[in-house]
Parts: structure tokens; sequence; C-alpha cells
């Protein structure tokens, strides 16, 4: 098939979460199946001139309207590091050619020109495919800030453009709560008449709301696990889009996340000071150990239980409950890392426990690929109370490198982590902990119960393998994808 993929971000270009390692894997994972890929994203050149890749210009400088104005556009192109994939670049440097993705990292404002910057984007990326003869089977887009695409495509791509009549069109919600909603007054810069603002199509309350016109106008939609997927259309999750997404039942479908085994695998891992994988679990996972106690400047010991949490510090996350709960757990002889930004309070709670135990507790606040593997590795048990969570890529990231996760059991996480209990623990199948409310006592529990079983270390290395040995790989999901994508083919053509 011939795969057109459309996102905001992709490792190894730009990222700011979950979503980047998504675009970059399910593309480089669908090439290895045999698939002919272009991945279309923004030129960010402030992060690609850091990636070291070789950047062409392709095709004819051109414009496209928004709203008044005329909008300059550059395509450039790239190939994936170590794959078939190609990557065309929307270049606009006034859009795209700044410090940030979708915010300024110092004041942590989003930037205010977001509907223009991403409505430009996505008729350029269309622009783009029609100009380059991309002619693609599917046109699988990501997120609200590529929704516009669905919309473009259905309301004028498909006729101006033959080839794009039968191409499929995809849709993957990977987070409810970001939906690109932007006054009534910026209709005109979508360049769709107003009889597209309507509740039945991209209007919601009273405002134009990009990831509802994903939605609304994708052949097939998907989200990244089964259970997010019927999260989303109770009103606690759908943020307001459950109704919208009601109707579409029958064309939603969830597929779990997978993991980039270049990037993410303990025995391949150039990130780290020793690699290990199953076999050498104990002495490389030591070693990972130190190291970051090391730099982190906390106390050396092998025998002190390490929790760690590595994430966006948003309330998404759960850090209340963690807020909640550090009191009980720092009576105890623990250590505890957290790497992450995001909402001040959060940071602040983190540093706060930092300066309150700083023989237990580091927080960096902050972005940092390499510590992110450390801590993966070098930590004895990751914690991700989740509020709610699409998926989630640090629990299996966790359970790959041997460091069982804590999580409650909502969306991905419900998915992906087998909770220990006396069963599971005696047939081999626990993984991680898991806790069902959102209550702080549910996750203490969690917590206690965990650091039991890691003074017990047989049954502890028990669970630590049984997460290695799980299947994690792209493989299974791009397949899944595959068989969305075929979904959607055949009902366009009969
Ligand atoms: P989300 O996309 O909601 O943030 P995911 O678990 O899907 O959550 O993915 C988060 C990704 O971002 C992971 O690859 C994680 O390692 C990475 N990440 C989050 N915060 C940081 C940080 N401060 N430094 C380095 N990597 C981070
Ligand atoms: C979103 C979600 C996260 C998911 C990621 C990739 O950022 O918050 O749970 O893993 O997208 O799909």
């Amino acid at each position: 098939m011939r795969i057109v993929q459309i996102c905001s971000e992709a490792v190894p270009f730009a990222k700011t979460g979950g979503l980047a390692d998504v675009a970059g894997a399910l593309s480089k994972a669908l090439a290895d199946l045999g698939h002919d890929v272009t991945l279309i994203l923004p030129l960010y050149s402030r992060f690609i001139a850091k990636c070291g890749v070789d950047v062409q210009p392709v095709g004819e400088p051109f414009e496209i309207p928004l709203g008044k104005q005329r909008v300059l556009i550059r395509l450039k192109r790239t190939q994936m590091p170590g794959s078939s994939v190609t990557v065309v670049f929307v270049d606009q440097p006034e859009f795209f050619d700044r410090d940030g993705v979708y915010q300024d990292p110092i004041t942590k404002a989003d930037y205010p020109d977001n509907a223009e910057r991403f409505m430009a984007f996505n008729r350029a990326a269309l622009e783009a495919v029609a100009r380059l003869e991309l002619k693609p089977d599917v046109i699988h887009a990501h997120d609200w800030q590529t929704g516009l695409v669905m919309a473009l495509l259905e309301g004028q791509f498909r006729d101006w453009v033959p080839d794009l009549r039968r191409t499929a069109a995809i849709f993957t919600l990977h987070n409810m709560a970001f939906q690109g909603a932007y006054p009534s007054a910026t209709m005109p810069l979508t360049g769709l008449g107003w009889e597209y603002f309507t509740w039945t199509r991209m209007e919601c309350w009273n405002r134009v709301n990009l990831l509802k016109a994903g939605i609304v106008f994708a052949d097939q939609l998907s989200t990244v696990s089964p259970t997010y997927s019927r999260e989303i259309q109770t009103p606690e999750f759908g943020h307001g889009l459950d109704g919208v997404l009601h109707d579409r039942t029958a064309d939603l479908t969830g597929i779990l996340n997978g993991i980039d085994p270049q990037e993410w695998s303990p025995a391949a891992d150039s990130h780290l000071p020793a690699r290990y994988d199953f076999d050498a679990l104990e002495t490389g996972k030591a070693t990972c150990k130190r190291t970051l106690q090391e730099r982190l400047n906390l106390p050396v010991r092998g025998d002190v239980p390490l929790l760690s949490m590595v994430s966006r510090m948003t309330w998404q996350k759960g850090f209340d409950l963690i807020g909640a709960c550090a009191s009980r757990l720092l009576e105890r002889d623990v250590q505890l890392v957290f790497l992450g930004n995001g909402q001040p309070e959060y940071e602040d709670l983190c540093r706060h426990l930092a300066s309150a135990h700083p023989h237990k507790v580091r927080a960096v606040v902050g972005y940092d690929e390499t510590l992110s593997h450390l801590i993966e590795a070098g930590s004895d048990m990751f914690l991700m109370p989740s509020k709610f969570e699409p998926c989630g890529l640090n629990q299996m990231y966790s359970m790959a490198y041997g460091t069982p996760p804590i999580v409650r059991a909502t969306g991905g996480l419900a998915d992906s982590v087998v909770g220990a209990t006396p069963e599971t623990l005696n047939d081999g199948t626990a993984t991680g902990f898991v806790f069902r409310d959102h209550d702080p006592d549910q996750f203490w529990q969690q917590l206690d119960w965990a650091l039991k079983l890691f003074a017990d270390q047989p049954v502890w290395r028990r669970l630590q393998r049984a997460g290695m040995s799980r299947d994690w790989s792209w493989n299974r999901s791009a397949r899944e994808y595959v068989a969305l994508y075929e979904k959607a083919l055949t009902r366009r053509v009969s």
C-alpha cells in the first residue's frame, strides 16, 4: 500500500510526548512490512537542524490561501534514519522556525497563532500529496493538529484531485483532552464554507473544533488502546465529544501502541552504561542503578527500592495522588526520582519533595532524553497513577526494562499491565501493580504491596522477567493498522 502519515511531531525530528514516538515508530513498522510510507511533518528547523539529517528541497514553492492571506510554502525531503520511510517537511519559517512546537518554552503559553499554524500545515500537507503525486491508498492523520486534513480531503481535495477519490482517510485519537477548539472567527482560515460550521460537522460550543472535524470526516477512526476506545464514549472521558463518537462506534477501533526496539530496548540502548537482556538482568540493571544514583547524587545503594516517574507534569498524570501518598511512602526506606516538566504546581511539588528529603528524592525539572532512558533502566519501579491514559508508552518501556510499573487501571495502562495478585504471581502472568480508582488509599495499597514483593527478590525477578518477555514490538500493532486501512479501502471502493 502507499501510505501517507500526517502528524505534527515525530521521533527523531521533534517530540513533545508519546505522539512523536508513535508517528515515528508506526511509520517505520509499516515500511518494514513492505509498504511505501511517506510521513509529512512541519519543518521545525531549530529541532531538525540537531538531527544530522540531510534535508533537500523537493518540488516547486507554492502559495496556499489562509483566510485573506496567501502563505508561501516550500517542501523539503529526507529519509527517516534506519528506514525506507520518506519524510516530507512543510517549510514555513514564520510558523515553524521557533523554539517550541506548540508552546513558548519560557512562558509555557500556547502560541497565539496555533490555529493559523496548523490549519496552514494541513492544507499544505494535502497540497504536497497532490503536487508530489504521491497517489496514496491511505492518508492517516493524528490528533487535533491534523483533524482539518480529514475535512479538507472530503470537502475539497477529493473533488480537485482525481487520484484522491478512493484514498482511505484514517484518523487516530491520541488524547481527547486536546481538541484544537478556536473561536468561530477562525472558520474562514480553514478555507471551508460556513456550511461546515454546524453541529453535525466541525462546530462545537460555537467554536471551530479541529478534533471533531477529524472524527466526523474520517472513513475509519482509531484510538490508542481498546479500553480508551470504550472510555471516550462516556461523558467522563469524551471531553464533550462522547456523543459524536457514539455515532461512529461502528467505525472506531482501539489499537494498542507498540514500542520501537531501535529506541527502547535494554539490550541495544546506547544511552545506558551497561546493556542487558533477560539473562544479564541482575548485573546490567545494577550497573544502571548505580550510574543513576551517582548522576543524581543519591546514596549509592543496590538494596534500596528506587521508584521513578518520567512524565509531562499535567493533571492527566495523577500528580495529586503522588502528593497525597508521598509522606507515607517517604517514611519507608526508598528513593524517589522525578523527571518532567509542565504545570508549575506539579513542578513545585516535586521540587519541594526533593528539598524536604535530600537523601531520598531528586526532581529533574526539564526534558532529557538520555536521562529518561537511564531512569527506565536504573529504577526498580515506575509510577503512572494517571487520571486517564489513552495508551501510555512509559509503562511499556518500563516493563521491557525490567522495571515493574505501578499504574491505575485506565486506557492503555489497563490493557498492558497485569497486576500482581496471588493468582497472577502464581501463574507467572503478573507484570506490575494495578489499582482501580483515582484514590490515594488504593494507590498506597499497591505501593505497599510492591515494596513487600521487592523484599522477596526471587518473586521480584519473576515479575521483571514476565514484563521483559512480553512482545511490545510495533509489528503486532502495525498489522492491526493495515487491517484497518484495508477495511476503509474496501468500503471506499464498494
Ligand atoms: P504522553 O504522550 O501523554 O506524554 P506517553 O507515555 O505516551 O505519554 O509518552 C511520553 C513520552 O515522552 C515517553 O517517550 C517519555 O519518555 C517522554 N517524556 C516525557 N517527559 C519527558 C522528559 N521530561 N524528558 C524526557 N522524555 C520525556
Ligand atoms: C497521548 C496520550 C498517551 C499516548 C500517546 C501516544 O499523548 O496521552 O497516553 O501514549 O498519545 O499515542
